[in-house]
């Protein structure tokens, strides 16, 4: 079990990481394969609908491809994200945008066949005390998960609540879930 935690934070070192952190742990402790990436490292522009990949087979220049592959050989994705304005942050957008590219133009049923079936999951931390405040972004990837050309296995989410750095942290029992919903991970079985 490759799990791929996918962190969309602005902060590299801030309360979505490391709650991101924990849920991996949780994962490798339980015997998958962790990777992380920290979607600031990769120069990813927003989408142009430009379907080059239609045309040339390929985006043009940017790190998209990495990502993309780096999704397409995961079995399970984790999507840590801050809540800004009620949404995922831009970074994370950016990402579900570009997988249209594939999915769309190059080839639906080649996109399905490299994603069909993984286990997803959400990481949101946000300021607000209120989950109410987080359901329309739960819902958008509750949407994105169970989509036609995904069909993602919906692992659930954790919420943690943080303002400045290492907030999150103290929180016993967000930790405590954050490292459950890695295990999950390790544990689920495809098909
Ligand atoms: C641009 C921006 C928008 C935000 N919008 C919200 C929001 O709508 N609701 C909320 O509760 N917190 C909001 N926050 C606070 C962050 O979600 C919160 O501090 C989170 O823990 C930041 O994650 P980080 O430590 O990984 O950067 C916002 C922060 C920023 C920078």
């Amino acid at each position: 079990m490759k799990v791929l935690g996918i962190m969309g934070s602005s902060r590299r070192d801030g309360n979505t990481n490391d709650l991101l952190d924990v849920a991996l742990k949780g994962a490798a402790e339980a015997g998958a394969d962790v990777e992380k990436i920290i979607l600031l490292d990769y120069n990813i522009h927003h989408i142009y609908n430009c379907q080059d990949c239609k045309r040339r087979g390929e985006c043009p220049s940017d790190d998209w491809p990495i990502v993309r592959d780096k999704i397409f050989a995961a079995d399970g994705l984790i999507w840590a994200t801050p809540l800004y304005w009620y949404t995922v942050s831009g970074l994370t957008k950016v990402v579900l945008d570009r997988l249209c590219c594939t999915m769309y133009w190059y080839s639906p049923e080649y996109f399905l066949e490299q994603v069909k079936g993984k286990a997803a999951a959400v990481i949101v931390t946000q300021e607000e005390k209120s989950f109410e405040q987080t359901q329309h972004l739960l819902g958008t990837m509750k949407l994105v998960f169970g989509y036609e050309f995904c069909q993602w296995v919906d692992l659930g989410y954790v919420i943690g609540i943080g303002g400045s750095r290492g907030t999150v942290l103290k929180i016993e029992e967000t930790v405590r879930q954050a490292y459950e919903l890695g295990r999950k991970f390790a544990q689920f079985k495809s098909g």
